[in-house]
């Protein structure tokens, strides 16, 4: 088996019980390497006032890390700057929050050039090369002109946006000219995949073949959808373990007999934080017999705290989390408890266990694990409700969720008293319908499907087939 090299922008920690706002695709990635072996290779997430290409390695709990530090203007331009200002908006469909600088584009370049030229020297000829996310989108550009003849992957775990989203980038053209260095590129769901397709049909005059080979000129890259999973037995296993049933209880103890309605998202404005507060807070406004009965716990910690978009969000929620609290709180309930701050993996699935309702109300996500990880750590014989947002990549895989439109009020609020009101029968059969998903389409068949299109085995039609 081939060894495999993965490059992203954040690297993790390689432990399995790591608290804090690791991010699904740190989860999701440090499972897929501990059962293939290999190198995760990216940013240390620390600066250095210059720039040496020194590599820091580890290795712990089956995987190898390498990392390199960035100098401060780098993180400004790259990561704060088109990755997270220009991109992350853009193709979170935000084009009133998306920042155009030259400055970001050629620090991104800057870093990709980087990333390249310190990571090459690691790679082995027989070595699977797979890419990460819009922060490196021409890294494998980069990594074919230093001379890399390696199968070449890239995945995007955001949506990919509608033509006419994109175009508003200035250098749009430049950008996607880039992916076709990669023998395969994937994405999480159908939308973001004939978005991409469509792209390349009407602005590239490209085409696109049976196989999802898309062609412009003399490249082509095969296209796939790959939804990913999570860990589901460690994590099903997490919700069973001493400190969930801990976390289930303190959080039963505190809440005498009340249902525990669940957000936990990275304070992001993709996630409709605010949006899903109202929306709560419009449940509580028109059911005043139930008020009591339930509390919304919405756990967020906060998420690239330099952008000053994330820094408004921050306050926007610190504000009507507040209104709502000081508005509907007695002196025995507060409606709301918001808490800015990370969990061990088990805490959460035992919090996830508690919780009747968990609200999962992105207003645009490339996948969201949280929606899986709520369903994993569900009790059996007792589930409870997943009210997804119709807009987030899960939803093409849950589709016995309950699902919103996360931008109504009235939506959210008629699915918290549905979801309330549910049968355990019908809760019963919705979660099965979600949990055999959720096993059978892991974060490890994710990986597996990926690998074998990157390696050439048999890819029929839009989705990879495990061979
Ligand atoms: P994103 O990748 O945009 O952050 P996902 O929902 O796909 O969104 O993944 C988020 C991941 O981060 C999940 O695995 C979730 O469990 C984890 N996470 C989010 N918030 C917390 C928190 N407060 N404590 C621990 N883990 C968290
Ligand atoms: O899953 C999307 C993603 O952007 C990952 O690439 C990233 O690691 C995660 O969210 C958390 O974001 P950040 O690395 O900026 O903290």
């Amino acid at each position: 088996m081939s060894r495999l090299v993965v490059i992203s922008n954040r690297v993790a920690v390689p432990t399995a019980d790591a608290a804090g706002n690791q991010g699904g695709l740190a989860v999701a990635l440090l499972s897929a390497l501990r059962e293939n072996g290999g190198i995760w290779f990216g940013w240390s997430g620390e600066t250095t006032p210059e720039f040496t290409g020194d590599i820091r390695t580890t290795q712990g709990g089956g995987v190898t890390t390498a990392t390199i530090d960035l100098e401060e203007q780098d993180i400004d331009e790259y990561y704060n700057g088109y990755a997270n200002r220009t991109l992350w908006p853009l193709f979170h469909y935000r084009i009133d929050l998306t920042e155009f600088e030259r400055d970001f584009e050629g620090g991104y370049r800057r870093v990709n050039e980087r990333f390249a030229d310190t990571v090459m020297p690691l790679v082995e000829d027989d070595d699977l090369v797979w890419v990460h996310d819009y922060h490196l989108i021409p890294l494998g550009r980069e990594l074919r002109r230093r001379g890399m003849k390696n199968r070449l992957g890239f995945f995007l775990h955001t949506p990919w946006p509608p033509a006419r989203l994109l175009t508003s980038l200035p250098s749009h053209h430049k950008l996607v000219e880039s992916m076709f260095a990669y023998d395969v590129v994937g994405f999480h769901t159908e939308d973001w995949l004939d978005s991409f397709r469509r792209y390349v049909v009407d602005i590239m005059g490209g085409t696109i073949d049976e196989d999802g080979c898309a062609t412009v000129g003399d490249r082509t890259v095969r296209t796939i959808v790959a939804p990913i999973g999570i860990d589901t037995a460690e994590f099903e296993a997490a919700a069973a373990s001493p400190e969930a049933r801990f976390a289930h209880d303190r959080m039963h103890m505190s809440s005498t007999g009340r249902s525990l309605i669940v957000g936990v998202d990275r304070l992001d404005y993709s996630k409709g934080l605010r949006e899903r507060l109202l929306g709560y807070e419009r449940f509580l406004a028109n059911n005043p017999d139930r008020r009591a009965l339930v509390y919304l716990l919405q756990i967020a910690p906060p998420s690239r705290a330099d952008v000053d978009t994330y820094q408004e969000i921050r306050s926007d929620l610190d504000a009507l989390s507040g209104r709502i609290n000081g508005e509907y709180a007695d002196i025995d309930w507060v409606p709301i408890r918001y808490v800015n701050r990370g969990y061990p993996r088990s805490e959460l699935a035992g919090i996830y266990r508690a919780a009747r309702i968990a609200l999962v109300t992105p207003l645009r996500d490339g996948m969201n694990l949280v929606a899986k990880e709520y369903v994993a750590a569900q009790d059996p014989e007792d589930p409870g409700v997943l009210i997804l947002s119709s807009f987030a990549g899960a939803a093409a895989q849950l589709k016995e969720a309950v699902l919103i439109n996360p931008y109504s009020a009235e939506d959210m609020a008629d699915a918290i008293t549905a979801a309330l009101e549910m049968p355990r029968a019908e809760r019963i059969r919705r979660w099965q319908a979600m949990i055999e998903n959720v096993r059978a389409e892991d974060v490890f068949w994710w990986c597996r499907l990926f690998l074998d299109a990157l390696e050439g085995r048999e890819v029929v039609g839009d989705t990879a087939q495990i061979g």
